[in-house]
């Protein structure tokens, strides 16, 4: 499968979204701007954001790219899934994803991570790429390293 981005410029915006600090007067601002290094690096065509758990289901929150659904549900979609299993899910090839939610047609894998709060699932960091992409162990690192500073920034 066809890698749609260079990984050095992963590794660059994770270090530069690792390096913003906690003043809580900016958490939203550095919140904005890490999800803008991580599209960056990930390519003008990829979607990057945030689905935020409100009372029985996840809403929209900031994100990067094309509109997308504002509502998911828990049990539906690769976001539901992340949410209620707790869990990374890489989804390689989108078409393959049962219950699978196309909020851009253009998208042709998926991963989410799970944002937590003193170990509860908050919500969920949404990427799609535009390409068919087999996640590397390496690759889901960055991921989680990312989610887990944005959490702080909610
Ligand atoms: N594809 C997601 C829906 C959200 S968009 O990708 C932005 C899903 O199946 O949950």
């Amino acid at each position: 499968m066809a890698k749609n981005f260079d990984f050095s410029s992963l590794d660059s915006a994770a270090l530069a979204i690792s390096g913003l600090d906690e003043d809580l007067e900016l958490t939203l601002p550095h919140l904005y701007n890490a999800l803008s290094l991580l599209h960056q690096a990930l390519g003008e065509a990829s979607w990057v954001g945030l689905y935020l758990k409100k009372s029985d289901r996840l809403l929209l929150g900031p994100f990067q790219g094309t509109p997308a659904c504002e509502v998911i549900p828990f049990t539906k979609g690769v976001v539901g899934a992340c949410y209620t299993r707790n869990e990374v899910v890489a989804v390689p090839d989108v078409s393959k994803f049962p219950g699978y939610i196309c909020c851009d047609a253009a998208a042709k894998s998926e991963i989410c991570v799970p944002l937590l709060q003193q170990g509860n699932v908050i919500g969920v960091l949404d990427i799609d790429l535009p390409d068919l992409h087999e996640f590397e162990k390496d690759e889901i690192f960055y991921y989680k390293t990312i989610a887990e500073k944005l959490a702080k920034y909610l």
